[in-house]
């Protein structure tokens, strides 16, 4: 296992270098989602600062009012990702449909991102986020944003928090990484995450239980109190699952008699994620099967979201099915 304290460049190309069929390309792709993470961090941290914070006067295809840091995070990406020609098509939260950039034309992946996540956060100094997730360019058309979560070349997120950090996973576990700002590198600080068997913690937004279309679903988070967990709901999705997966316990999004599928996106919130913890031990289901075994019909398409410690899905799954 890498040291603490490697540095993540190293990291990538240690990984790389146990398959002798690799060609950097993924090492590529990784590095430059790192670098772009690190200017949108250094926005993040001034955004007091400077003119970024408040909405940018417009409405996504999510039907939300675009934040400014939504926007200026979705074009660093773009920018970064576009560049670096590893990536033939890329889909975002924030755009209407996938861009295919000019210097991605050979380029081997698809990546769908959250360029920032928890935008409710911002201007309060809540922890906030990136989420991305790459998947092989198999026919070089639009369906190759439309594969199951298993197929996950990798998935990550980087959260803006009390420290800025990176995890990732490229299916051979969770490693996670800490932003050392005064030399600007990311450095091993969570090697081979695992999440607890169980945790003391639930996170869902109990503000929308009269409108939960799961039967079963109170009754669970009541035998939770019951069982004296307690509750955290920061309401960024990113804090939420880093700290779910550090300290285990379970993570939810329900549909409700309003939003049939929720509220969280598939593509780039959703199997992600779920990848994610299921690469440290856990389980993600949308209440019928694991999150990373739906086929995606639409890019902005929602799905009802748990996902958390084996014990607390099981004993969900028993309260809903
Ligand atoms: P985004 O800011 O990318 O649109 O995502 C917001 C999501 C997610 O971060 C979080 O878990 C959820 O919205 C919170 O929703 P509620 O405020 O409805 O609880
Ligand atoms: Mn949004
Ligand atoms: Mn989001
Ligand atoms: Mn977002």
């Amino acid at each position: 296992m890498a040291e603490i304290g490697t540095e993540l460049t190293r990291f990538i190309l240690e990984e790389e270098r146990k398959y002798p069929s690799a060609t950097g390309s993924l090492s590529l792709a990784l590095n430059t989602i790192a670098s772009a993470c690190k200017v949108i961090a250094s926005h993040v941290r001034m955004a007091g600062l400077v003119d970024i914070l408040g909405k940018a006067g417009k409405v996504n295809v999510q039907g939300e009012e675009v934040q400014k840091l939504d926007e200026l995070s979705n074009e660093i990406l773009i920018d970064y990702l576009s560049d670096c020609g590893e990536f033939f098509g890329l889909a975002s939260e924030e755009l209407n449909e996938p861009i295919f950039p000019e210097k991605g034309k050979n380029g081997k992946y698809v990546i769908s991102f959250d360029p920032l996540d928890g935008s409710s956060n911002i201007d309060v100094n809540v922890s906030i986020g990136t989420i991305f997730s790459i998947h092989k360019k198999v026919n070089g058309t639009q369906e190759d944003f439309l594969q199951e979560g298993y197929k996950q070349i990798a998935a990550g997120y980087v959260i803006y928090g009390s420290s800025t950090m990176l995890v990732y996973t490229t299916g051979n576990g969770v490693n996670g990484f800490t932003l050392d700002p005064s030399v600007g590198m990311f450095l091993l600080s969570h090697p081979n995450i695992k999440l607890p068997e169980k945790g003391k913690i639930y996170s869902i937004n109990e503000a929308n239980e009269k409108k939960w279309d799961k039967e079963g679903l109170k009754d669970f988070i009541n035998t939770l109190k019951d069982e004296g967990y307690t509750s955290r709901y920061i309401g960024s999705m990113v804090a939420d699952v880093h700290r779910t997966l550090i300290k285990g316990g379970i993570f939810g999004y329900p549909s409700d008699k309003k939003n049939k599928n929720g509220k969280l996106r598939l593509l780039y919130e959703a199997s992600p994620m779920a990848f994610l913890i299921e690469q440290a031990g856990g389980l993600s289901t949308n209440g019928k099967e694991s999150i990373l075994n739906i086929k995606p019909q639409d890019i902005h398409q929602r799905t009802p979201v748990f996902l958390g410690s084996q014990k607390e899905i099981k004993q969900l799954l028993e309260h809903i099915c």
